[in-house]
């Protein structure tokens, strides 16, 4: 396990058991803007199977951790991504109170995560080779989970267009831990396969999927909010405002970070700050409740 410089090497991963009071968070929590509040409540649909999903793959990998330290941070690993899909789970409560009805999206999220890449009952080789496939692509998609939990750490725009705080702490306590076990997925597949060939295909595959789930999902949000009853369409193609704006990532910002993904000597640590996110998690309401 290698530490950048200025990153803490002995950091022990550990699960922060928040809560949160979704009753006053109004639906479209970026005040007046229903798109940039949607594109970023995609991820509330797709987290709780999606990182459900980390967590059985994961467990399923660690009696093949030789390394003591691997191992520690894999656990660390399960605990905050249980956590966080609790968490995200939570909210789609709250959507469905205030007559967004998110299930039937939902339903589908958990279909693909569940039996398109779920445990196939294979044994011997072919299922290692399935559980190598799995950690390839968590690896890939746990670059734009880092990424994106840097990107909300800092993304002061929200905080001068009015966002919800609660939502916000909800989003940083999250991106706050993806930034500190930012480095786990990526370790553990290479030091499982580690094939430079596969970490690309895992990418190839991992945008299409991503992409998709996104486009699909902002589109069914737009249609079946209350509020907005689909007279605006849905789609990705909001980032491109909202992006410049600062609400959302943006489609360059992302696309830059691949990039350096694409890179041979490519290194999660180099995406964000350790010591930021630590920092945030020293003053999230979320998190110090859950110290208490
Ligand atoms: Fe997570
Ligand atoms: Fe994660």
């Amino acid at each position: 396990m290698t530490a950048q410089l200025g990153e803490p090497d002995n950091l022990v991963l550990q699960a922060r058991d928040v809560r949160f009071d979704w009753s006053t968070v109004p639906l479209h929590w970026i005040p007046g803007d229903p798109v940039a509040t949607h594109l970023i409540n995609v991820l509330h649909m797709l987290l709780p199977a999606g990182e459900e999903w980390f967590v059985r793959v994961f467990k399923e990998a660690v009696p093949l951790v030789r390394d003591d330290r691997l191992r520690e941070d894999v656990l660390g690993f399960i605990g905050q991504e249980a956590m966080h899909a609790a968490s995200h789970e939570a909210v789609l409560d709250h959507f469905v109170e205030q007559g967004l009805d998110v299930r039937p999206f939902v339903r589908q999220v958990d279909f693909f995560f569940e039996s398109m890449l779920g445990d196939r009952g294979l044994t011997g080789d072919r299922r290692r080779a399935w559980l190598n496939e799995r950690i390839s692509l968590i690896a890939a998609i746990e670059h734009f989970t880092g990424v994106l939990g840097d990107w909300i750490l800092n993304a002061e725009e929200l905080d001068r267009a009015g966002a919800d705080p609660m939502m916000l702490d909800l989003l940083r306590w999250h991106g706050a831990e993806e930034v500190e076990h930012r480095h786990v997925a990526h370790e553990l597949f290479m030091h499982l396969d580690g094939r430079y060939s596969v970490r690309l295909r895992a990418m190839a595959e991992s945008i299409t999927m991503l992409t998709s789930l996104w486009q699909r999902g902002h589109r069914y949000l737009m249609a079946a909010d209350p509020i907005v009853q689909g007279r605006i369409k849905g789609g990705v193609r909001h980032m491109r405002r909202t992006g410049l704006a600062g609400l959302t990532p943006s489609g360059r910002m992302v696309g830059a970070s691949v990039g350096r993904y694409l890179r041979r000597g490519y290194s999660p640590l180099n995406e964000g700050s350790t010591e930021q996110a630590i920092a945030y998690l020293a003053s999230s309401p979320a998190a110090q409740a859950a110290l208490r």
